[in-house]
């Protein structure tokens, strides 16, 4: 009997250059793995945009389907934990980077990288969180261990993008009073209904300026952007505040001294959420199912089909996206 056929965003490799098309694959082209899933809702991520223009430091071989999140269900298990029929979510892992991803209708994987969603929360809402809003949850989580609501403000960079969106969310949603860093000077008015009091132009914040402390305006923050505006946070933080850091669209390089750290007792954290252990992100998907879910979830998505996600990658390279896409895959 002929393997049974699907649609996925493929992405080869041609003299070094890089071309994406939706093409018909078969499930006996997947990887192994103990989970077959038919893929209901998919959502981009900034590794996926970079797995699909050939970033070799995320997808070292094409040709291959990008993804890194997935939710569906489950077709066939190999592994008692699941069954047929199950709801599951697949975050992080290998998922999109060297395994054949989410931006398939259909992925095989391991059962270990595998739940099963929170009571209240539908497939669709598990990809409009997706990896960016997973991250998000877990920065507002290492954030929260030392600096509450009440401490003072809370600055998010990129603010509009997949990470800061959900963090200015999470954060209002939890009485943070958050100021909000954005590119952008159309979406003032998104940010603050997604819960920003006050909104700092991305120009304003990134730049450069060589002293090693800067007035101290913050109780925390979180940067999803790296680079300078890492720096000028981490720098304007005051007494015991804590910074997370999870991303470098910006840029990958930091440069500072020693005394935000050693005058201030400044905390900087890194956020890591593909190796995010297994007991711990049951835990932050309950709360992002139940007491932390934000009330404006459902307006941080945008839904496409797998035709239209080519653009979108595009724009998102650009910065030029807002909140989350999420791929309906049905
Ligand atoms: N460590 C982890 O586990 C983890 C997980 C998820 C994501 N990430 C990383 O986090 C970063 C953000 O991911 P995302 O999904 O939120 O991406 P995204 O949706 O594309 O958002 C990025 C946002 O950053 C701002 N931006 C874009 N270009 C910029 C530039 N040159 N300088 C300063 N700001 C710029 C834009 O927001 P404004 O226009 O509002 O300024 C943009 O919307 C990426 O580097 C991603 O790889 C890491």
């Amino acid at each position: 009997m002929a393997a049974k056929e699907f649609k996925a965003l493929v992405v080869e490799e041609q003299d070094q250059a890089y071309a994406r098309a939706v093409k018909t694959r078969t499930i006996d082209q997947l990887p192994a793995g103990t989970l077959l899933i038919r893929v209901a809702y998919s959502s981009l991520n900034y590794k996926d945009a970079l797995s699909a223009t050939g970033n070799k430091g995320v997808t070292k071989n094409y040709p291959h389907t990008p993804g890194i999140d997935a939710a569906g269900i489950v077709e066939h298990s190999d592994d008692p934990a699941f069954g047929t029929g199950d709801h599951v979510i697949v975050t992080g892992y290998d998922l999109g980077m060297n395994t054949d991803g989410g931006f398939g209708q259909y992925i095989r994987v391991p059962a270990q990288w595998a739940l099963k969603p929170p009571q209240g929360l539908t497939l669709k809402q598990a990809m409009i969180f997706g990896t960016a809003g997973f991250t998000a949850g877990i920065s507002v989580a290492k954030l929260g261990v030392h600096v509450p609501p009440d401490a003072g403000d809370v600055v998010v960079t990129g603010a509009t993008g997949g990470v800061g969106s959900m963090s200015v969310a999470l954060l209002a949603k939890q009485g943070y009073r958050v100021v909000a860093v954005t590119g952008k000077s159309t979406e003032h008015a998104f940010l603050k209904h997604l819960g920003a009091y006050r909104i700092v132009s991305r120009e304003e914040f990134q730049n450069p300026d060589k002293r090693p402390l800067l007035q101290a305006q913050w109780a925390g923050g979180i940067d999803t952007v790296g680079g300078t505006m890492l720096e000028n946070m981490i720098k304007s933080t005051g007494p015991l505040g804590v910074v997370t850091c999870c991303g470098n669209v910006a840029s990958a390089d930091i440069n500072l001294t020693v005394y935000p750290f050693i005058l201030r007792g400044i905390t900087l954290i890194g956020i890591d959420s593909q190796h995010y252990p297994m007991a711990d992100r049951l835990c932050l998907w309950q709360k992002l199912a139940g007491e932390w879910k934000p009330d404006v979830l459902d307006e941080l998505c945008t839904e496409k089909i797998l035709d239209e996600l080519d653009a979108c990658i595009d724009r998102m390279l650009a910065g030029q996206l807002k909140g989350r896409i999420v791929v309906n895959m049905l």
